[in-house]
């Protein structure tokens, strides 16, 4: 099969290493890719909100199978449209993606099924926003109805943060249309987990579990970012939480999206909460994570285009999920300042080192080729470097080596990737 990948990130370069590996796949295209994908798979240069361009090139190439790896083109539509032009693809429809797109939405799903999550509340008004906050428990978080990059979560001590915040979110829009609603909630306190599982429709397979590091800064300080770095398993989500989880939130969660009309194939990214009232819903993304899909595909048994093309078809019961018994740490390298000013467009020096390593991936966030075919640092995470071990502090050792095998100007990354498992193990 012909098999062209959306997007250009970390995330991507790993979906394109699990799928490069499958014995179905006989070409591997990216969209746009990056100078790591480029070793995997052919990379077109087109941008993933380019729908009509994307659409063209996969009838001309022949494009049998497409997978939408990001959020922004899941939520705009472009699963639908390939289907439209006949072509099967991977990843929720639009009616679906919503679960992510919107905050209020997944808000009132939650409360309708009553599935695990904050209290809280919509607002599509400053004013009554901030009377709301005049009575509400500090701390309290405020979100962005849509999506942020991650970035629309304020975490507010008191009122007059809080107020500021409202008036950040809904009158100066720094998250532009994103905050044309918001959501208060309650907030929580606990472990964080994220747990990321295939849908089709009806039936849901958890995947291994992670957690990911969203802080810039050592010891969760500093800004909120994309994420700074994962591990997986987490040992905090035991097989009795996976219960529980699996009873009160995954699959009540798939059955809701049903019910409502909006049947989900694809990716469902649990963000998680293990709270002393049991696990809550922090939130729902409609793809795999970044870089969480950078521990977790790697771990992956299964043909990925065979587990991805049964949640398309509606047959994930036939499918055996199995992950390798072992564990695997990311440490992203990224460029200093990130997330707010960065410089880019650095060589990156010492990839070949990762080359005939298994247990060692160096995969690409944000890079791109010079002219004469060097590679260069082209975003605010520019690598993801992963390794495997037989279990989490051999794998976190192994990842906090390989950092050292590459090297660019501002290279800046976090220390404490991981950091957790000593307290848990
Ligand atoms: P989200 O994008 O909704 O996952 O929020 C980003 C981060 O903000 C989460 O990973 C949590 O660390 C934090 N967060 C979000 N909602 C809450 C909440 N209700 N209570 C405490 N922390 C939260
Ligand atoms: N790592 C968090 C996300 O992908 O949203």
């Amino acid at each position: 099969m012909k098999v062209l990948v959306i997007g250009g990130g970390g995330r991507e370069h790993a979906i394109c290493s699990g799928l490069s590996k499958s014995k179905k796949v006989e070409k591997l295209y990216c969209a746009p890719g990056n100078a790591g994908i480029a070793k995997l798979a052919e990379c077109v240069p087109i941008g993933v909100m380019e729908f009509d361009k994307l659409i063209d090139f996969s009838k001309k190439e022949g494009i049998d199978y497409a997978v939408v790896a990001p959020d922004d083109p899941l939520y705009a539509g472009l699963v639908d449209e390939f289907k439209k032009a006949g072509i099967r693809a991977f990843g929720p429809e639009k009616k679906a993606a919503i679960l992510e797109g919107s905050k209020a939405f997944s808000k009132d799903l939650m409360k309708k099924y009553g599935i695990p999550t904050a209290a809280y509340e919509n607002f599509d008004d400053a004013g009554a926003a901030i009377a709301y906050l005049e009575n509400a428990k500090m701390p309290v978080v405020l979100k962005a109805d849509g999506l942020a990059l991650g970035k629309g979560v304020l975490i507010c001590n008191d009122l007059s943060e809080a107020k500021a915040g409202v008036k950040e979110i809904m009158e100066d829009k720094k998250f532009g249309d994103a905050g044309n609603r918001m959501v208060i909630e309650e907030f929580m306190t606990g472990r964080e987990v994220s747990v990321l599982s295939f849908v089709d429709g009806e039936n849901i397979k958890i995947m291994t579990s992670a957690q990911d590091h969203k802080r810039a800064g050592d010891g969760d300080t500093g800004l909120n970012t994309g994420g700074m770095g994962t591990f997986s398993p987490s040992p905090f989500f035991t097989k009795e939480i996976e219960a529980e989880c699996m009873e009160k939130i995954f699959k009540p969660t798939v059955a809701a999206m049903k019910a409502e009309g909006r049947e989900f194939k694809g990716v469902i990214f649990f963000g998680l909460m293990l709270t002393a009232d049991g696990p809550k819903v922090l939130e729902y993304n409609a793809r795999f994570g970044d870089p969480e899909a950078q521990v977790v595909l790697p771990r992956l048994k299964n043909d990925l285009l065979e587990v991805m093309e049964a949640c398309t078809d509606g047959k994930l019961d036939t499918i055996d999920l199995e992950f390798e018994d072992n564990a695997a740490v990311c440490v992203v390298l990224a460029s200093e300042g990130y997330p707010v000013k960065y410089e880019k467009g650095f060589e990156i020096k010492g990839l070949d080192a990762f080359d005939g390593k298994d247990d060692y991936f160096c995969f690409h966030a944000g890079s791109k080729f010079s002219d004469d075919g060097k590679v260069l640092t082209n975003g605010g995470r520019v690598l993801g470097i992963t390794a495997k071990g037989s279990d989490l502090k051999e794998a976190r050792k192994k990842a906090y080596e390989a950092v050292n095998w590459v090297d660019f100007e501002n290279k800046y990354m976090r220390h404490d990737i991981g950091k957790a498992i000593d307290e848990a193990l």
